[in-house]
């Protein structure tokens, strides 16, 4: 069983239609990727997810259980992790404080407390700066805290969107190879980017959305390889 479904979601602001009629599946221990330009409505789409934005029609299913009624807080609650495309650390509070925000709805004290030390384990570059304000981060490192701040919660599933966004083709490479980590321990990954030929490298299955449609979907590698996408959305290169 899919650890979360999207089945037809139509989904927009107001009475704007954005997205339409997208169906999305992540396995446990599954990275999905979606890919689009600029405007293609991916964060969008992640927020609909998220009972953040209007949603028209279609289900959202959370291991197996229909959650589309459900409000945003009940959805974090319920184990889906979510790391924003912007504003996604408390710039004013400390590496540990943040991570520690993460964690606001559970009430076992020792378990954050392990599950905190445990992150700045898996993310040396944070744990060299846990009693730094997050303001004080490069863009990689906000990126790790954003992602251990999700973590917090315990999440059977986690949605980015754009993680790879303004970082070099190094940080990529690094927050990419976490990613993988996190895929380890059995949570999905559902990431929206538009660097498309590093997601698609990474992903085990990718969507491709143009004008809030999509366009075509496969095996991470599928896609990649596939003629007419490389033409249209990949310029034929890697992007740096
Ligand atoms: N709050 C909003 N109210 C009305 N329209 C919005 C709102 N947010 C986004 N849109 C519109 O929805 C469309 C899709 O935007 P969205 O942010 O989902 O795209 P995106 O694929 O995430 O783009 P990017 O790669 O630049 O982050 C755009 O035309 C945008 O103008
Ligand atoms: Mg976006």
């Amino acid at each position: 069983m899919a650890v979360l479904e999207a089945q037809e979601v139509t989904a927009g602001y107001g009475d704007a239609v954005i997205v339409e009629r997208i169906s999305v599946k992540v396995e446990a221990g599954e990275i999905v990727a979606v890919v689009g330009p600029n405007g293609s409505g991916k964060s969008t789409f992640l927020k609909s997810l998220l009972g953040l934005v209007r949603r028209f029609c279609g289900r959202i299913l959370f291991e197996g259980r229909d959650i589309t009624a459900f409000p945003a807080w009940r959805i974090a609650r319920a184990g889906i992790g979510y790391v924003p495309q912007v504003n996604n650390v408390f710039p004013n509070l400390s590496v540990v404080e943040n991570l520690q925000m993460g964690a606001y709805f559970r009430q076992d004290k020792g378990g954050i407390q392990a599950d905190c030390s445990e992150i700045l384990e898996m993310f040396p570059e944070l744990k060299r700066r846990s009693r730094f304000r997050a303001e004080t981060l490069s863009g990689g490192e906000r990126q790790l805290l954003a992602i251990g701040r999700a973590l917090m919660g315990r999440p059977q599933v986690l949605l980015l969107d754009e993680p790879l966004a303004f970082l070099s083709p190094k940080t990529a490479a690094l927050i990419l190879r976490q990613l993988a980590a996190i895929k380890e321990r059995g949570i999905g990954l559902l990431l929206v980017e538009q660097k498309t030929f590093l997601a698609l490298e990474a992903a085990d299955y990718g969507y491709l959305l143009s004008e809030g449609r999509c366009l075509m979907e496969g095996r991470g590698s599928a896609l990649l390889a596939d003629a007419s996408l490389r033409e249209r959305f990949l310029g034929l290169r890697k992007e740096v």
